[in-house]
């Protein structure tokens, strides 16, 4: 595992080995920080902006000042790309509150740390994508969005984890998580479409999904192809009679949803599906 990383931490490129945080980092003893994954496709940051300016709202929104600016995280991600031994991959932008003293209270933290890893990711295997994925409805709701404001990108990630242990332990691929209200929030890691008699249809991140970008690309891509397309609170029910479901997200990219809940999608991989993921993927080779 992660043979070919390459990291780099708070200035430099550090080997895997060695780059480390401390075990006094808020980080890691209280989920205080934002991160993002970004793909590299022929060594080119796919929509490398709109990830800074996620992290930086995150980083603005927990009150976190970066020790480096937009163009500096930039320039340690190219550096991290140009370091790395393949053209296609995965990073990951991680902005922590730092090392502090025990308590909770981020003032006593000095300075935040941030780092760049670069790496494979198979987030969902070949076969899986050709068959389409099977998801359950996990029981475990996603934070509501008067909690923690769903556009923050930060490391509490633990009730995904939970949903996705649930997948886990019924083999199914992927959980979605439901709002507080019983209405469709998103997956573990990526976003949720269905089409329903010709329109693409997601439910708006207020009802507690991560502003994806892989979402906005897709919704852009529905609007070049012509696609009627619907941001719109979601219910189960909307699922389980989909003609057709699929999951976005920048490790995932699209993957077509072949059920939910054991209830099988009209089709998988839908027309629809099949000519947004035929758009994305020239678009990501542009
Ligand atoms: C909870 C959650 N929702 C959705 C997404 C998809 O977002 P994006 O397309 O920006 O990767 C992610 C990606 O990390 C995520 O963690």
């Amino acid at each position: 595992m992660h043979e070919k990383a390459v990291c780099w931490l708070d200035g430099r490129l550090v080997p895997p080995a060695e780059a480390r945080i401390s075990v006094f980092d808020h980080g890691l003893l209280y989920g205080d920080g934002v991160f993002e994954g970004i793909r590299f496709y022929r060594r080119r940051p796919f929509k490398l902006q709109a990830h800074l300016e996620r992290l930086f709202d995150s980083a603005r929104a927990i009150a976190l000042d970066l020790p480096f600016g937009p163009e500096a995280v930039a320039a340690a991600v190219a550096e991290t790309v140009a370091a790395f031994p393949d053209d296609d991959g995965y990073l990951r932008v991680v902005a922590t509150r730092g090392v502090g003293a025990l308590g909770i209270d981020p003032k006593n933290c000095t300075r935040p740390s941030l780092f760049v890893i670069a790496d494979e990711l198979t987030m969902v295997p070949g076969p899986v994508r050709e068959r389409g994925a099977r998801l359950i409805i996990a029981a475990t709701r996603r934070l509501p969005p008067d909690g923690l404001d769903p556009r923050i990108k930060s490391l509490n990630y633990l009730n995904h984890i939970l949903a996705r242990i649930e997948a886990n332990q019924v083999g199914a691929d992927e959980a979605i998580l439901l709002n507080g209200a019983g209405r469709v929030a998103e997956g573990t890691a990526d976003n949720v479409f269905i089409v329903r008699h010709g329109r693409l249809l997601t439910p708006p991140t207020v009802e507690g999904a991560l502003a994806g970008i892989t979402r906005e690309t897709v919704l852009e891509l529905a609007g070049q192809a012509g696609i009627p397309a619907l941001e719109t609170p979601l219910a189960p029910y909307d699922l389980y009679t989909a003609d057709e479901c699929f999951l976005t997200g920048t490790g995932a990219e699209l993957i077509p949803v072949a059920e939910v809940d054991g209830r099988r999608m009209a089709a998988c991989p839908g027309p629809v599906f099949r000519d947004l993921a035929a758009r994305y993927t020239a678009l990501v080779a542009g």
